[in-house]
């Protein structure tokens, strides 16, 4: 028994083709982590993904003991995945892996974007799972969310700081304040109490003047 799930990002394969292994007592493989690991393997060479000889190689060094690495989840490691995944020498070296798991008794779940196409073309029963992209975006965000803010909150951070040493380090135009601006701190004001020191100090200012 094989059942082949195919379909874009985020439609739940993965959740639907876990849930009807356990259902009907087969294996489970989730292809799209082989992809994963293949880019994320590349990317620790420091590599690059689009690069065919690198992405090949590290396709057919692959230990499938590692597709457990829940650094595999992550938008990285997925824009990884997608790059070595269109490289046909990548596809090629995974497919003995996917056939041969598929071949195991009792049988398979396999979930990716060419299951009932490519891996298992006389798969009995195959699912093209889809929703809109709407929804799919909703869904990858709720993920996030759940995970908690601090991924998010400390990437805004660094892109942030690394913005700022560029405005700030480059030698024309630099940010730095003017000899004779005033500092107007707004840790801790909100919009209100910003626009009001700030006119406080204009009319310091004119009155100066
Ligand atoms: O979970 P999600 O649907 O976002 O991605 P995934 O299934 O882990 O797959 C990551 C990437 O690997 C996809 O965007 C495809 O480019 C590639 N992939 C593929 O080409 N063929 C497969 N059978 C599975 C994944
Ligand atoms: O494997 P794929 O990228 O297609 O999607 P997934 O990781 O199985 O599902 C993405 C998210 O959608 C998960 O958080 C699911 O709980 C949720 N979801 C679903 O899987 N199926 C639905 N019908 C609705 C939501």
């Amino acid at each position: 028994m094989i059942i082949a799930i195919d379909g874009p990002a985020a439609a739940g394969k993965g959740t639907l083709a876990k849930r009807l292994a356990a259902h009907f007592g087969l294996n489970y493989l989730d292809t799209g982590s082989l992809y994963r690991a293949v880019g994320v393997a590349v990317l620790r060479s420091g590599g690059d993904p689009a690069d065919p000889p690198a992405a090949e190689a590290a396709a057919r060094a692959l230990d499938p003991a590692g597709l457990a690495d829940p650094a595999l989840r992550g938008e990285e490691a997925g824009g990884a995945a997608s790059k070595v995944a269109a490289i046909p020498g990548v596809r090629a070296a995974l497919l003995d892996f996917q056939r041969a798991y598929a071949a195991r008794a009792p049988g398979a779940v396999l979930d990716g974007r060419d299951i009932g196409t490519v891996v298992c073309p006389d798969a009995p029963v195959k699912l093209f799972v889809t929703a809109s992209l709407e929804r799919r975006a909703e869904r990858r965000l709720k993920e996030l969310l759940d995970k908690g803010l601090s991924a998010i909150g400390e990437r805004v951070l660094q892109e942030m700081k690394d913005r700022d040493a560029r405005d700030s380090a480059r030698s024309v135009a630099p940010l730095v304040p003017a000899a004779d601006a005033v500092l107007l701190d707004t840790s801790e004001m909100d919009a209100d109490a910003a626009f009001a020191a700030a006119v406080r100090i204009i009319s310091q200012r004119r009155f100066a003047g």
